[in-house]
């Protein structure tokens, strides 16, 4: 943490973004946020898309305020967010009672739980990208909190802290590739993330986020998973027999590097999510037709036969959706190029958008300082030529972005001169 000269506190931290591969959707505890089962995720790159959360402490400050990307939210009418605050704030409180830190510049009549906070956040990736950033969000405010604070918990006890904001948050407390517990105890006290295997266990396990034009507004996953656990009867089925295998094989592929069982359970786990969505009533839909034509796709790609040996390529990419048309499709590296390739052709940029736009390649996968790249000179003839048999190619603009990254590591302290406070603890 940093001690400003103004006698006060200051914390900086960034924090990924998780995709599940076994989804979490549905609650037992809506105010605790306890999930009716376990998931399982990877954390993607920070590098690539993050959130970024600065929390300062002074004693002037007058009440807990908080910006999200500029724009300034009110946090006593949050019950999630004042949660996570208050638990922070007691635990402090306890190491304060106990004597176990020092007070610099806070006093014992006003210690530094009681002093007010602004904080500032901000995603670095657009909203308008529709990707959610409630995960990295929650991640960022309660490892800042903890920072700042000079918490003495582990990550599994600060990712219970971050599931009180939104529940897949937790999962964010980690890199690689998470599971969070579900757990059976009421408290919530068995219920939290922890890392099957870090960020450098399969390094050349890399996404790509399609991120799907879209103009209606979707159902929130809160309100969804609830009508789901009112009115579903797959669901139960699901929860019961169904995700308890499937957790225990995915993290066996995982920590043996099979990608092919890897692939064939999130790609099974993203469908039965969203079967369970359309047997709720009334049904919910989050895919659309782009949506539908990626799945096509992919399975296309995982059918493809070597042209001289006719023997099949194998399940190379994995597709799987949240609550939203959006894409993540998980593949190794070696194999991306090849995906960007066929989904801009399939999916090309809008008219106006130039191919840098569409597709920054932050990992330089078309070697070339040409910064006029354009789908004829991405593409070859020879490789989609199989697909146009059984693929029609969409409106320019069906997809507005690809961004690509891979698994990354968890939250990150950063230094003050990256923060985003001014002087006087307000937005810069
Ligand atoms: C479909 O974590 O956003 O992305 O706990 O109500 O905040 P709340 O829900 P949230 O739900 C995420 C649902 C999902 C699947 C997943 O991430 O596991």
């Amino acid at each position: 943490i940093y001690t400003g000269k103004n006698e006060e506190y200051e914390a900086s931290v960034t924090s990924p973004v998780n995709i599940a591969v076994i989804k979490y959707w549905g609650k037992r505890d809506s105010d605790l946020i306890l999930p009716t089962n376990s998931s399982l995720s990877c954390t993607l790159s920070q590098d690539d898309l993050h959130t970024k959360t600065t929390i300062r402490a002074s004693r002037l400050f007058e009440a807990d305020r908080l910006w999200l990307n500029g724009v300034e939210e009110q946090v006593a009418t949050s019950k999630r967010l004042s949660n996570c605050i208050a638990q922070a704030r007691a635990f402090r409180k306890e190491l304060e009672t106990n004597s176990q830190v020092v007070e610099t510049i806070a006093t014992k009549e006003r210690p530094l739980s009681e002093w007010k906070l602004h904080i500032i956040s901000e995603n670095n990736f657009p909203t308008a990208a529709g990707l959610a950033s409630s995960a990295s969000g929650y991640a960022a405010l309660v490892q800042a909190l903890a920072n700042l604070f000079e918490l003495t918990l582990d990550q599994t006890e600060l990712s219970k802290i971050s599931r009180l904001g939104s529940g897949s948050a937790c999962r964010s407390m980690f890199g690689g590739f998470v599971e969070w517990r579900g757990g059976e105890s009421p408290s919530g006290e068995d219920s939290y993330a922890y890392c099957v295997a870090p960020q450098s266990h399969w390094p050349s396990m890399h996404a790509l986020v399609l991120v799907v034009s879209d103009d209606k507004k979707g159902t929130s996953s809160t309100s969804g998973m609830s009508t789901t656990v009112n009115t579903s009867t797959l669901f139960a089925e699901r929860v019961k027999s169904i995700v308890p295998k499937r957790l225990q094989k995915i993290k066996e592929a995982i920590l043996s590097h099979d990608f092919s069982t890897f692939a064939e359970i999130t790609m099974q786990d993203s469908n039965q999510f969203h079967a369970v969505c359309m047997d709720t009533y009334p049904p919910i839909f989050y895919m659309n037709n782009t949506s539908k034509a990626i799945v096509h796709l992919v399975h296309l790609f995982n059918s493809q036969l070597h042209p001289e040996t006719n023997a099949p390529k194998g399940i190379r990419a994995a597709y799987t959706f949240d609550a939203g048309p959006n894409a993540v499709i998980y593949a190794e590296e070696q194999h991306i190029k090849e995906l960007v390739q066929l989904i801009s052709y399939f999916f090309p940029p809008a008219k106006a958008q130039s191919f840098r736009a569409y597709f920054p390649d932050a990992y330089k996968i078309f070697e070339s300082s040409d910064d006029h790249l354009d789908i004829s000179t991405v593409c070859d003839e020879q490789l989609i030529s199989d697909y146009k048999k059984s693929m029609v190619r969409f409106d320019p603009g069906s997809i507005r972005r690809i961004i690509h990254t891979r698994i990354g590591d968890g939250p990150r302290a950063i230094s003050h001169t990256c923060g985003l406070a001014n002087e006087i603890g307000m937005p810069k």
